[in-house]
C-alpha cells in the first residue's frame, strides 16, 4: 500500500489556519460560523466523531476501497462537495475552482441556487456532472425556468431543499454586516486591506453576485433591495404538492436535502424521490 502525504496541510486545522490568514474575517466567519451559539455545528461534529468502526482482524482480509456507485456513476469517494451560497465571497471564483476540483477527483459537486456562478458555466466545467440544489422560489415560474435550464445542460441530479421556514439567525454575520441586507463598514474595509490577495482577486473577478438567479432579478438593485428580493423570492417552501410538481417535470435523479424526521422520510419515499441527504442547513 502506498501513502502520499500532504506535508503543507497534514490536518484540517492547517487548512483552517491558512484560510484564516488569506480571507477577510467577515468572509471567513460566514463560512465557518453556524446559527445562534453554534450548538448544532458542534453537535454535527461530535456525532460524526462518535461513530466507531469495529475491526474484525482475524477474518478474511478484503481490500478497502472508497469508490462508490451512485445514480449510475462510479465516484472515487463516498462524499462530495455540498452546496454553499455566496461562495465567491469566501474566495473569488470559488464555485468554479471547487467544481473543477470535484470533477478532477471524481466526487459530486452540488451548485447552490444562490452560489456566485451559474448552472451553464459549472456544467461545462464539470463535463455535465455537477448536481444542482434548488431553493424553492415563491414563484413556480422561476422554478420551471431553472428546471428547464438544468434539463438543457443535462444535469444528472436535482437536489431540492427542505429548509427551516426562515433565514438562520447567525450572530457573527450580523456583527460582520453580512445579514440581509449586507452593509459595508469601516471594519470590513480594514479587514479587506489586510488580505491583499483576496482584495486583488475580487477586483479582478468582480463583486460576487447570484449568477444563476441573475435573469430573474431586477437590474441595479441596491443592497436593501437585494435583501428584499431574496427574502421574497425564497419565501416559497417545499411541500407535498410542490415536490410532486417537480417530480412530474424533472426527468433526472431527484434528491431531497435536509430531511430530519421519519415522517418526512416516508413522505419523500412515497413521492418517488431517488435519494435523501440528511443534513441540517448551515448549523441551524
Ligand atoms: C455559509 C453556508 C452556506 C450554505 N449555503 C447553502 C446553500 O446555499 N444551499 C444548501 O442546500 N445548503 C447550504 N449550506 C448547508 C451545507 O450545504 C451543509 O448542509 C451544512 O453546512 C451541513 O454540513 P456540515 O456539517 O458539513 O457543515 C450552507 C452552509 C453554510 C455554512
Amino acid at each position: 500500500m502506498s501513502l502520499s502525504y500532504n506535508y503543507n496541510y497534514p490536518g484540517i486545522d492547517d487548512l483552517i489556519k491558512k484560510a484564516k490568514a488569506k480571507i477577510p474575517k467577515f468572509a471567513f466567519e460566514y463560512l465557518d460560523g453556524g446559527c445562534n451559539e453554534d450548538i448544532n455545528l458542534y453537535k454535527n461534529t461530535q456525532e460524526l466523531r462518535a461513530v466507531e468502526l469495529k475491526p474484525y482482524y482475524l477474518r478474511k482480509h478484503i481490500e478497502a476501497k472508497l469508490d462508490t456507485s451512485l445514480f449510475g456513476h462510479v465516484y472515487d469517494a463516498p462524499f462530495g462537495i455540498s452546496p454553499i451560497g455566496l461562495q465567491g465571497l469566501v474566495w473569488p471564483n470559488a464555485p468554479e475552482i471547487l467544481a473543477k476540483a470535484a470533477c478532477k477527483h471524481n466526487i459530486p459537486f452540488i451548485l447552490s441556487t444562490v452560489s456566485t456562478s451559474n448552472i451553464e458555466k459549472i456544467s461545462s466545467l464539470t463535463e455535465g456532472r455537477a448536481w444542482f440544489q434548488l431553493y424553492h422560489p415563491a414563484e413556480n415560474e422561476i422554478r420551471d425556468k431553472i428546471i428547464k435550464r438544468l434539463q438543457d445542460v443535462a444535469c444528472p441530479v436535482l437536489v431540492i431543499l427542505s429548509d427551516v421556514p426562515t433565514f438562520g439567525y447567525r450572530p457573527r454575520d450580523i456583527r460582520n454586516g453580512l445579514a440581509m441586507p449586507p452593509r459595508m463598514t469601516l471594519k470590513n474595509i480594514l479587514q479587506i486591506m489586510g488580505r491583499p490577495e483576496w482584495a486583488l482577486k475580487t477586483l479582478y473577478h468582480g463583486q460576487p453576485s447570484f449568477q444563476t438567479m441573475k435573469p430573474y432579478m431586477p437590474k441595479d438593485l441596491n443592497m436593501k433591495q437585494l435583501g428584499q428580493f431574496m427574502n421574497k423570492t425564497f419565501s416559497g417552501r417545499l411541500n407535498e404538492e410542490k415536490i410532486a410538481a417537480i417530480r412530474d417535470q424533472w426527468k433526472g435523479k431527484l434528491v431531497i436535502k435536509g430531511i430530519a424526521s421519519e415522517e418526512d422520510t416516508e413522505m419523500a419515499i412515497k413521492l418517488g424521490l431517488d435519494g435523501i441527504i440528511v443534513s441540517n442547513h448551515g448549523g441551524v
